[in-house]
């Protein structure tokens, strides 16, 4: 959560800040802010509310600043205000610092800095942290890089962290630990942000900074990283791949929308090199190189949350019904709490979009500390958890930049997919034969999506039909369980109406009690082993006079005949049905929100990247 960018160079910082911190809106959108090195000083802008709004206080004239640090943010310590948004001057003003994270331990510190005549002017966890660094500065006498890296020392929490000084405008010094933080490197300018899309247009060559490190940036001296220990470090300059274009809405309304659309391409691009019809095979390297492990394992626990959940229980019944390897599914948060019992021949998958996620990352270090081998699924390529995972399989979906995971999801069902299909193959699980039926038909699932995406309009018209709706009900059995609860996720995030989703068969032992005609049912009813009962299920509803919204396939009788509005997806292999199940509920969601006024890519009080316990 927050969004930090950075620049020092010769152009302007202001716009470079500005295009920058928009691009990290998706990570916290409470307030927003800038602080400006010239001639006077650092001079700090900030503003409860969007970037846009913080945009209207900046003064043409500080804008010529080449070197500025700018922040959007999602509230921890301190409700959203002028006065809580970053950046945070120390109390001489000397320094100012963008954050973020949490530093847990800002209480004792706080107290400490207060005892030596400390005031400050926020609620923040940060305001601690600069004044921390301002205090070292002053009685050790040391650099701002040196004081940085002593008062870390003395921090427990997490940080992605930008400090810069009065009257030196050659520097910024950069810090990480669990939060990310990238050094983009130019001709004679650098750049600094929580992901590279701030600065892909004006360089490709990037470092990423490993967990406790402190880089000083200087136009004079080059790029110096050192570890909070006091290690120097050489740094590991990559070549990035992402275009300008996936980063933009290119004609879309919404990004979320875009991202919808994209999925028969990034489903394509997930599939691609490790499907290979044409030898019968999946080749998937990671594992393979863990083929062993799999192979002999006790059992995988996935762990994750949000969406990416959601992804992990459909994988539990890939899993354990192509490859009789029993699986559970927790929540990170949940997980590592609970003192759980992992043993050596545990494989846990971390599933993760952002590949951020603190809960997520916390619950890999803990299996993995206890032995577990550690497999990250993970979207941003360099991401804490894919480097701390032992192995893994990147989902190819690209940026996807809308708060509510929509390509992100189908893509990491695809790793799941194939994971699971290869696994089932080596294991003896499933028979050639069908492995060959299974992955000729996964081939088709890139064309099957586009033709699902073809009733946008139908999803639409239904969108109207409920879009005042106060409470929805979303429901499904067997692997279609887990899209119910994704469509029931993706309404309630972005639309705010309430939405719960069930197993259809559960429905009888509660839910049922809230049936009247005021309360839409939406049933994914497609032709599995379970279709009949589904077809109990929805006349039960219309017998209390609910109203249904079922998703079946082209061609069905039997539901169509009873439902209030019925959407045909293609008809596939009922283990690889959520890829396109899950399109019409992302759709109707959508449609449902823009109809409501709600802001779609940045739902109010959510943010993509969840960097916090
Ligand atoms: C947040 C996002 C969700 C996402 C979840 C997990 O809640 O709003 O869209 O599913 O975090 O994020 P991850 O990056 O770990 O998949």
């Amino acid at each position: 959560m927050c969004g930090i960018v950075g620049y020092l160079g010769s152009k302007k910082a202001y716009p470079i800040l500005v295009k920058g911190l928009k691009r990290l809106e998706y990570r916290g959108y409470d307030s927003a802010g800038v602080a400006l090195l010239n001639g006077n000083g650092i001079e700090i802008y900030k503003k409860e509310g969007k970037v846009v709004q913080m945009e209207s206080i900046v003064p043409a004239e500080d804008s010529l600043a080449t070197l500025g640090i700018g922040h959007t943010r999602w509230a921890t310590h301190g409700a959203p205000s002028d006065r809580n948004s970053h950046p945070h001057y120390s109390q001489s003003k000397r320094i100012a610092i963008i954050h973020n994270g949490i530093i847990e331990n800002y209480a004792s510190i706080k107290e400490g800095l207060s005892k030596r005549g400390y005031t400050f002017q926020s609620d923040t966890d940060t305001e601690v942290l600069v004044n921390l660094i301002e205090d070292i500065l002053i009685h050790a006498d040391v650099s701002l890089a040196e004081a940085v890296r002593v008062a870390l020392n003395q921090v427990v929490g997490a940080y992605a962290i930008a400090v810069i000084e009065e009257g030196n405008p050659d520097q910024i010094v950069v810090a990480k630990k669990g939060s990310p933080l990238v050094i983009g490197v130019g001709e004679g300018e650098y750049f600094i942000a929580s992901d590279a899309t701030p600065f892909i247009e004006y360089t490709k060559q990037a470092v990423y900074l490993n967990e406790e490190e402190v880089a000083l940036i200087s136009l004079e001296k080059g790029l110096e990283i050192r570890t909070i220990a006091n290690e120097l470090k050489r740094p590991y300059v990559q070549e990035l791949a992402i275009e300008i274009e996936s980063i933009e809405k290119g004609g879309y309304d919404h990004f979320m929308l875009k991202e919808i659309n994209e999925q028969p391409k990034s489903i394509f691009d997930t599939l691609r090199g490790r499907l290979l019809v044409n030898q019968g095979t999946i080749r998937l390297g990671s594992l393979d190189e863990y083929e062993q492990k799999f192979l002999t394992a006790d059992r995988i626990i996935i762990v994750a949350c949000g969406t990416s959940w959601h992804a992990g229980l459909v994988a539990e019944y890939l899993i354990e019904d192509l490859t009789r390897i029993p699986v559970e599914v927790e929540y990170a948060s949940e997980f590592r709490y609970r003192n759980p019992i992992i043993t050596e021949k545990d494989i846990v998958i971390a599933v993760s979009q952002s590949g951020e996620t603190a809960d997520t990352l916390s619950a890999i270090k803990l299996a993995k500390a206890k032995g577990a081998t550690i497999f990250g699924i993970c979207n941003v390529v360099g991401s804490s958890i894919a480097r701390e995972a032992h192995v893994g399989a990147y989902t190819h979906a690209g940026p996807e930049i809308g708060v509510a995971s929509t390509k992100a999801f189908t893509a990491q069902v695809t790793v799941f997919i194939t994971m699971a299909l290869s696994l089932g193959r080596k294991r003896g699980t499933i028979s050639e034969q069908e492995f060959r039926r299974l992955i000729l038909e996964l081939d088709t699932l890139p064309k099957k999506v586009e033709e699902t995406l073809k009733l946008d309009a139908q999803s639409k018209k239904i969108a109207a039909a409920y879009k005042d709706v106060p409470n929805c009900l979303f429901l499904g059995r067997g692997i279609n369980f887990p899209v119910a609860l994704e469509g029931a996720l993706k309404l309630k995030e972005i639309s705010y109406i309430h939405a719960e989703g069930y197993p259809a068969a559960e429905m009888k032992h509660g839910p049922i009690a809230l049936i009247d005609e005021d309360m839409p049912t939406v049933v994914i009813a497609t032709k599995t082993e379970h279709y009949e009962k589904v077809v109990s299920n929805i006349q039960e509803i219309k017998a209390r006079d609910g109203k249904i919204i079922a998703i079946v396939n082209e061609g069905d009788v039997d539901v169509t005949r009873i439902a209030d509005h019925v959407i045909e997806v293609p008809e596939v292999d009922e283990r690889l049905s959520p890829l396109l199940t899950t399109i019409p509920l992302q759709l109707i969601s959508y449609h449902i929100a823009v109809m409501r006024g709600c802001h779609v890519d940045q739902p109010r009080n959510l943010a993509k990247s969840v960097t916090v316990e």
